[in-house]
């Protein structure tokens, strides 16, 4: 028998007032995956991953953690059940030193009463720990976040969901901003996590960062799904395809050789236009410089 996913969503459909944002939507997770999510502006990618994270609540549908079906009223619900998001934008203090944004919002403390106060060195030494789990050398814990790359700080996030106890770990578009190499650190942590044992579920638009460290892709097209496929069953060439959107870029392409057609038939009516107004001019310049 197969193992119960991670993760399972049935039948998820989600309605923001007329818009169907995602419409009869079923997908699983399972533990040390990689679960890429794809799919054109608009698919419905940041809406599922909201209701996974329990941002959103489904209009209709089934979710399903580690086969217990569950019902999320904050992102506290799911981080409590092991379902820890990293956003673009991170949710991290710039100015703050790497050991203080590992633990935000879940300082360890030392001493009782007035004397409670941050345990400095156990920060300090988790996080640097911790990041060196992930493959990441901090030298200094103490140094602030913002003079981190995008990449680190991605990788910060990473580990801290991992430390917290995270078993599945959503990631939207963490490669987006990041150039080829800082790209490659994440994709490295992101096949750390799953090495590590946890469900992934990584959102890209760039079909070499799902081809690299995906095992399973899910295409949402309009809100719908397009299916499941493993590795075996889409070649690389397929998917660059279908997220490049080749056939909607033919189609464009069609569209702007039609309005570079018409703009040439409306210039050759321009230029006829001018040469008969010019004409006309012609006819009656002499009679109105004769008057002037
Ligand atoms: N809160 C909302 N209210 C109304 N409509 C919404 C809301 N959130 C999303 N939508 C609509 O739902 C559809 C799916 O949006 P979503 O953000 O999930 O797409 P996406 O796949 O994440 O796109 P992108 O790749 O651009 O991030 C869009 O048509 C969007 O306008
Ligand atoms: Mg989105």
């Amino acid at each position: 028998m197969a193992t119960t996913p991670l993760l399972e969503v049935r039948n998820i459909s989600k309605y923001f007032g007329s818009v169907i944002a995602l419409n009869d939507v079923s997908m699983t997770v399972n533990a040390s995956e990689v679960m890429c999510l794809l799919g054109d502006n608009g698919a419905g990618k940041s809406t599922l991953i909201k209701i996974l994270s329990g941002v959103h609540k489904p209009s209709q549908g089934e979710y399903l953690v580690e086969g217990k079906q569950v019902d999320f009223n904050s992102p506290r619900d799911a981080l409590d059940h092991g379902i820890a998001t990293v956003y673009q934008d991170l949710a991290m203090i710039p100015l703050m030193s790497i050991a203080r944004n590992f633990f935000l919002g879940s300082e360890p403390t030392k001493g009782w009463g007035p004397f409670r106060r941050f345990d400095i060195n156990f920060a300090s030494q988790t996080a640097r720990s911790e990041m060196a789990k992930m493959g990441i050398d901090i030298r200094d814990p103490s140094q602030p976040v913002g003079t981190l790359s995008g990449g680190e700080r991605q990788s910060v996030a990473i580990a801290r969901a991992v430390y917290f106890g995270a078993k599945v770990l959503i990631l939207d578009e963490p490669t987006a901003a990041l150039g080829v190499k800082q790209a490659g650190v994440v994709l490295r942590y992101v096949a750390q996590a799953r090495a590590r044992g946890l469900g992934v579920i990584f959102i890209t638009h760039n079909p070499h960062h799902a081809y690299a460290v995906g095992d399973r892709f899910t295409i949402l097209k309009r809100g719908r799904t397009f299916g499941t496929f493993t590795k075996d069953e889409l070649s690389r060439e397929e998917m660059v395809r279908m997220m490049s959107g080749a056939d909607e870029l033919d189609a464009l392409s069609h569209e702007l050789s039609e309005f570079a057609r018409r703009d040439a038939a409306a210039a050759q009516i321009d230029e006829q236009l001018a040469e008969s107004l010019e004409a006309a001019e012609s006819l009656f310049e002499p009679e109105s410089r004769r008057e002037g």
